[in-house]
């Protein structure tokens, strides 16, 4: 399975000018690189110009579940899938903390992204204090059954759901988790998953990891924990550091 690299730009750079700079700094440096799949996640803003100017694949950082209608400042599952996107980030920790996303707000986003035919990213993943608190499987039990509740076992393996642990004390702080935390944390996901759709081929899912990914810990969250891809967040702006972590991946 090839890794999965994925660069959420979150809510940067501040013009296209500077996307469409990174953007092409990217695709130069990794040009040759054939055994990494490779997704560019920038402000919706920059999809359609990003996308126009490329056969790249992209994410969005968000979807809607509603296709169409009186949603002032949303943006449909639908209309991204529309737009060319092939992945979404669902429910990722800045979203749940800045923005009220609830387990039943990602769940309806999980439903209309599968139905839509857009693959979901999937953000699970414990703060500081349930860390602290021993709850780090309490959480992702909690907050992967109810993203799934209600998508059948054909539905999960059509989708090819992806699902990231990102621990949120990790994610911009400059304390990666541990390789050893990484593999224990997706062990328990692929678990979690075995138990609530048996029918389904556990190997085929992949399972990300995000938090403070650089070039230098990139190749151990792949080789080490085993994880089949990374979300990366800040370490994605920089096309140098970006290309040595895909180029560590492979
Ligand atoms: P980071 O963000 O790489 O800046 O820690 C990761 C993420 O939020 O997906």
């Amino acid at each position: 399975m090839k890794p999965l690299i994925v660069a959420n730009w979150k809510m940067n750079p501040l013009t296209l000018k500077e996307a469409k700079s990174i953007f092409s700094s990217v695709k130069a440096g990794i040009k040759g690189i054939k055994n990494a799949e490779v997704v560019i996640s920038p402000p919706f803003l920059y999809l359609a110009p990003l996308k126009s100017a490329s056969s790249f694949l992209f994410a969005a950082q968000d979807a809607y579940w509603e296709d169409k209608g009186a949603f002032t400042g949303e943006i449909s599952a639908l209309m991204l899938k529309n737009a060319g996107c092939g992945y979404a980030i669902i429910g990722h920790s800045e979203r749940r903390k800045y923005f009220h996303e609830t387990d039943e707000s990602v769940n309806k986003k999980i439903k209309a992204a599968v139905k839509t035919g857009l693959t979901p990213i999937l953000c699970v993943g414990e703060t500081q204090s349930e860390k602290e608190r021993g709850e780090t499987e309490s959480v992702l039990r909690k907050e992967i059954a109810s993203a799934l509740e209600n998508i059948s076992d054909s539905e999960m393996e059509a989708s090819k759901i992806v699902i990231a642990y990102e621990p949120v004390w990790a994610i911009g702080s400059g304390t990666p988790c541990s390789f050893d935390q990484a593999k224990s944390a997706a062990g328990l996901i692929r678990n979690i998953i075995r138990q609530k759709y048996p029918s389904l081929e556990v190997q085929k899912l992949r399972i990300l990891y995000g938090g403070s990914v650089n070039g230098g810990n990139a190749s151990g969250y792949i080789k080490e924990a085993g994880v089949n891809g990374l979300l990366i967040g800040g370490a994605s702006l920089i096309p140098s550091e970006f290309v040595k972590i895909v180029e560590s991946s492979v």
